[in-house]
């Protein structure tokens, strides 16, 4: 066993919310050139949740975080670690999870933000398990959390279709090794980095500039059929990789819960791994793609849905803009 591999970290507890607000295939009927049996045949996608404009990421992770120490039966104060995960914070300075950090009350940890688009849940679950398997975090807390309503082009029919608001917490905490997150595969690729991304808001093109906003830049923009052509290779290889490296076969995973961006993608990934559709969650048509939050709030309805017991084993695989992309091996 890997130095380090000893100790790992489990989800202790799991805190949600969702914007009230809901955007329907049939309100974006209206608004673009689409139609609700196109989107649903495409997508699989029915409803997202949006914020409205008295939320932001703040808000919506405060909720959720604060839902989560609940769920574990953790004091805020034990927290060692925050790690938010998002690609749609709540400013550029500082780090959104500094900004909550005093309504949280988690005034011990140790606050920053994570980018890796609808890979930065996993990612940052991973960054958290090595700080508890190296006795640095006795306790932490990872968000994935997601405003991307702030940033869709709801001009763009291929792109504001897909997206919706939400936010996750999870408290994790030190667990033997067999326990909690067994194995984990991640990757970045930055050659394809033009595929997901919204090139205006940042320091290339700031947001103070006018023209950066006439020219629509500071919205996500996607090469939506180069980027599913890759997302599904991705995806399988990635889950391969994971089992691979725990020793396992795809027969003993127990719930295959895959980033929720689109049903053909999902469909395809568990295909090509050998998983019945018994076995895979998706939860896409109601929440859209969440990105950063989309893999916790699919384990969070797998949970309420009494599809994930104790003991099971978890495969999530993750990926997005980067490219990013990842596996995880959790036994619940
Ligand atoms: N309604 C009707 N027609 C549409 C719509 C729409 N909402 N959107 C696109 N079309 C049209 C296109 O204009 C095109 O028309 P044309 O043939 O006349 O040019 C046609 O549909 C086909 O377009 P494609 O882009 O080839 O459609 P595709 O089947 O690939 O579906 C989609 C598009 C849903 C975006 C898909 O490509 C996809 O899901 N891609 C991957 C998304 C993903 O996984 N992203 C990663 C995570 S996102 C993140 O990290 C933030």
């Amino acid at each position: 066993m890997p130095e380090g591999r000893q100790v790992t970290a489990r989800v202790a507890g799991l805190g949600v919310v969702l914007p009230e607000r809901v955007l329907t295939n049939a309100d974006f009927e209206r608004m673009v050139d689409t139609s609700d049996a196109w989107i649903v045949a495409r997508t699989g996608i029915r409803e997202r949740h949006v914020v409205g404009t008295e939320e932001s990421l703040a808000t919506l992770a405060v909720t959720a975080g604060g839902r989560a120490l609940a769920d574990a039966g953790v004091e805020p104060e034990a927290v060692d670690l925050l790690i938010l995960a998002t690609a749609t914070p709540e400013q550029p300075i500082p780090a959104t999870a500094a900004i909550i950090q005093p309504q949280l009350g988690v005034r011990n940890a140790v606050c920053f933000d994570l980018s890796a688009a609808c890979s930065g849940f996993l990612y940052a679950l991973n960054v958290a398990r090595q700080f508890i398997a190296a006795g640095e975090a006795a306790t932490a807390m990872v968000i994935g959390a997601e405003t991307l309503s702030r940033y869709t082009d709801y001009t763009d029919r291929a792109t504001c279709i897909l997206f919706g608001d939400g936010a996750v917490a999870v408290v994790l905490q030190r667990a033997p090794a067999g326990e909690g997150i067994l194995e984990t595969a991640w990757h970045t690729d930055g050659s394809y980095s033009d595929f997901i991304s919204m090139p205006g808001g940042g320091s290339k093109y700031p947001p103070n500039v006018k023209r950066h906003i006439d020219e629509r830049l500071p919205f996500i923009k996607m090469r939506g059929n180069e980027t599913f052509k890759v997302a599904v290779r991705a995806l399988t290889d990635v889950s391969q990789e994971v089992l691979e490296k725990a020793g396992m076969g795809v027969e003993a995973v127990d719930l295959f819960v895959p980033h929720q961006a689109n049903k053909r993608i999902i469909d395809a990934v568990a295909e090509r791994i050998g998983l019945p559709p018994e076995k895979v969650f998706v939860n896409l048509e109601r929440v859209g793609n969440t990105s950063a939050a989309s893999i916790p709030l699919a384990l969070a309805d797998a949970r309420n849905a009494g599809l994930l017991r104790r003991g099971d084993l978890v495969l999530a695989a993750a990926f997005g803009g980067g490219l990013t992309w990842a596996a995880m091996l959790i036994r619940w």
